[in-house]
């Protein structure tokens, strides 16, 4: 199976609308409106098989040394092919070239995350996050994700 990862450009943004939007409805990811995804394209990767979008990523910098794996989804049907795993590696690549030392997740799913590398963290451990961005989220006071980290090397 021929998997690319690439950087996303305007014509994938109604694709990663939809992907987000099928997603956030059943609580498992936050929808992105179309605007906010042009707003932060250049932080998009997705994954294509065949010439169709069969999922996508973005890498979000919050301090000199932190960043954070978002909005990373592959369709229904295209799991455990190695979509996830590929974008996150290419979102890991981008962090680096940036000069981030780790990248955080939110996540329902901390296995595929454990499998990359990721350890789970006291959500307290993300101060960064959780003052900067989490304040303005509605679950705030109910959070139920799980915080994982990584450290990056330098390969
Ligand atoms: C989580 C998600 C992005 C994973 O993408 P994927 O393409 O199915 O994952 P991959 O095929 O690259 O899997 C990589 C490894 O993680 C494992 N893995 C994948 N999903 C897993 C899960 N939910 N729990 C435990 N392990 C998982 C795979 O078995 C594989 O392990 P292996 O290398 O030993 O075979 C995808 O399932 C998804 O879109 N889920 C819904 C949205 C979501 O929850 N996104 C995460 C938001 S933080």
């Amino acid at each position: 199976m021929s998997i690319s990862i690439r950087p996303a450009t305007t014509a994938d943004v109604e694709a990663i609308h939809v992907l987000l939007g099928d997603y956030a409805s059943e609580g498992q990811l936050l929808a992105r409106s179309t605007d906010e995804i042009c707003e932060h394209l250049s932080n998009f990767v997705v994954a294509e098989r065949e010439g169709a979008v069969r999922g996508c990523g973005s890498l979000e910098v919050f301090t000199e040394d932190l960043g954070e794996v978002r909005s990373l989804a592959v369709r229904p049907g295209e799991h455990g092919h190695g979509h996830g795993r590929l974008m996150v590696q290419e979102l890991e690549i981008k962090a680096r070239r940036l000069g981030l030392t780790r990248l955080m997740a939110l996540t329902y799913v901390p296995g595929f995350f454990r499998k990359l590398g990721y350890r789970i963290v006291a959500m307290e451990a993300l101060p960064e996050k959780v003052f900067g961005v989490c304040v303005t989220c509605p679950k705030f006071d109910h959070c139920d994700e799980i915080a994982m980290e990584k450290q990056l090397g330098s390969s």
